[in-house]
This record gives C-alpha cells, structure tokens and sequence, in this order.
C-alpha cells in the first residue's frame, strides 16, 4: 500500500514520523513525501496528514481514507482543493489527551489558588499570601464536552472542582446561565462555523467579575481586543491562553507582556508520535479490511 506522509514539519520531525509510523505499520506500506507522490499519484490510497499546505491533497485518484495527526481538523477543511468524497478521520490520540488534562489542570489550579500572582509578587520580592479558597467554591465551565472536554471535566471532578459542560445540542440560553455561575472557563471546542469568535464582549460580560478564561481550543475563539478589554477593566481576572489569531504569537503583541496574560506557544496537547501511530495503524487496517473507520469528521458540521 502506498501512503502519502504530508505536513508542515521541520525534516528532524519528518523522519521522526516516519521512524514511529513504520514501527507501527511494518514493511508493507511505502511511505511517500510530497516530492515522490507525483510519481506516484495514481497509486496513492491514503494520506496521513499534519495540516498539510493547501492543494497537496489533489490528483489522487485512488485516495480512500486522509488521517489527520491533529485533532482539529479546522485548517484542513479550510483547504477547499480537500477531495469532498474521501472519509476524513481525526487524531483522537489517547496521551495526547492526557496531555490536555495535564494543562488542564494546571491552569485551573493555578488559577483557583492564585499562583500566577504569587508568580508576579516574587519578580518583586513580595511576601503577601492571599486567601486559600476551596475547589468546591470554584465552578468552571467546560466549552466543549467531546474526547477533550469530558476528560478535562472528569479530573477536575475528581479534584473537587463544581464542573459544567456545554456541547452543540445545548442553547446559548443555557450557556449565558452558566457563564453567570462560572468562575473559571475552559475552552475545547473546535473550530467551526459556528463557534468562531464565541469568546467575545458578550461573552465576557456574562461572567462574573474577577472569572478567569483558559483557552485551549482555537485562537479563533476568541476576539483579542475584547479579552483585552475585559483584562484592563478589572473584569476578568487572568487569562492563560494556548492558541491565538496569528501563531507564533507576534513578539509585539500585547498578550506577551500583559501581566494578567499567561501565554503558552500550542503545546497544550501535542500528539504523542508512538500512540498517534498506533491509531493509525489500526484505521489503516480497518481500511483494508471494509471496516468502519474510527474518529470520522462530519464535514458538515465542522468537527
Ligand atoms: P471533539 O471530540 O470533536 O468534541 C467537540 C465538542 O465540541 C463536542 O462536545 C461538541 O458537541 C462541541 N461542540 C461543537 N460545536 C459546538 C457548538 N457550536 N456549540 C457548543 N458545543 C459545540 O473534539 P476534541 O477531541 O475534544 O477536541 C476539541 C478541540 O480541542 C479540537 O478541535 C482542537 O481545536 C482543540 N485542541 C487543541 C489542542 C492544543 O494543543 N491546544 C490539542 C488538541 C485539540 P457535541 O458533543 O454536541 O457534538
Ligand atoms: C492541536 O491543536 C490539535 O488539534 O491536535
């Protein structure tokens, strides 16, 4: 079987992939880069992709199955060359969300007992401790209730964390009630339609003073200059953010040096090579077998 290998990487990460994949897979694959694929073309019959440039995917007459490495998919589907008959699969990667609980976590914990602070009291050698809440007096609200979202709100329920979710089938009634009962908002939506630009003054306004954001989704979320906003005005109280407009983060942008800004460079969850390739291996048997293939976007709904 020929399969394309596809993404924007630097060569170190390429081989690195293609190391992991053939482990996984054995010697009956040849691997392609897009270099080799012309030739090739008419062979191809999957393509295991990392938010490959746009058009890469065209002239494969026989491709059957494209597996994203990322979980979101949303660059992908902006692609509009993106062959419309072939199943698209997502990385559902099961370190990867661990990974997410990891940050997860570590923001809202950080969040709730007020770390961050102490983190801008010690750059000027400030001994002043401030009140210890419990996790049972901080309610968060988790955007998004899918392989991220449920994982995220199980171990911060395991914490003693109050913990809601809202996921499509909910009404943005029910999301503007719960924002007003929320102290800490996670985001793990996807990108779609419909939920780009959601983070917005609105938004903000609903919660309650002195709330935090954690956005661990997509930049496009959240409209910056209303964050910002609801920063300098007191209304929210930090924001510790993962993924932005324009990525890498513009070294003047005002994220960098806002004190109540923790910025991350998009390494909340990253796929994990050994255990993304495993999953890849198994959809790739299920091709060749007729099987139902796992993790497949709808590509009307965006996710
Ligand atoms: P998923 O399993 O597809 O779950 C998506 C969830 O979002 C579902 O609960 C879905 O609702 C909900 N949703 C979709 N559209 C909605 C809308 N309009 N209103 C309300 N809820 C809506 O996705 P996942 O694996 O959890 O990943 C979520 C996202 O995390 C990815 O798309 C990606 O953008 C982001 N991510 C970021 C990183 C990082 O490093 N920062 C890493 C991995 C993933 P239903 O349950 O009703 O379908
Ligand atoms: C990372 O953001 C992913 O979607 O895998």
């Amino acid at each position: 079987m020929k399969i394309l290998l596809c993404g924007q990487w630097t060569s170190d990460e390429c081989q690195a992939w293609l190391e992991a994949l053939r482990e996984a897979l054995g010697p009956g694959v040849q691997w392609l880069q897009p270099q080799q694929a012309q030739h090739h073309a008419p062979e191809v019959e999957a393509a295991v992709v990392a938010n490959p440039p746009p058009g890469s995917l065209q002239n494969l007459p026989r491709l059957r199955l494209i597996q994203s490495l990322w979980a979101g998919v949303d660059r992908l589907l902006d692609d509009h060359s993106l062959p419309r008959d072939v199943p698209l699969a997502r990385m559902v990667d099961p370190m990867m969300t661990r990974a997410m609980v990891e940050t997860a976590l570590w923001a809202v914990l950080s969040l709730h007992r007020g770390f961050f602070a102490y983190a801008r009291r010690q750059a000027s050698a400030e001994w002043r401790p401030h009140a210890q809440r419990r996790a049972a007096e901080s309610p968060v609200l988790v955007l998004g209730q899918g392989t991220m979202g449920r994982a995220v709100s199980e171990a911060l329920r395991g914490l003693g964390y109050p913990v809601q979710g809202w996921r499509r089938s909910d009404t943005d009634d029910a999301l503007a009630a719960l924002l007003a009962a929320t102290h800490i908002v996670v985001n793990l939506l996807p990108l779609t339609a419909r939920t780009g630009g959601l983070i917005d003054a609105r938004f903000l306004a609903a919660l309650p003073r002195g709330a935090c954001l954690v956005n661990l989704g997509r930049g496009a979320h959240l409209v910056e200059a209303d964050l910002l906003a609801a920063l300098d005005a007191g209304h929210l109280r930090h924001a510790v953010l993962d993924v932005f407009q324009t990525e890498p983060l513009p070294a003047a942008h005002a994220f960098w040096r806002h004190a109540s800004v923790t910025v991350l460079p998009h390494v909340a969850a990253l796929t994990d090579r050994a255990s993304a390739a495993a999953v890849v291996a198994e959809n790739l048997r299920r091709l060749q077998a007729g099987e139902p293939l796992l993790h497949l976007v709808d590509r009307a709904r965006g996710y």
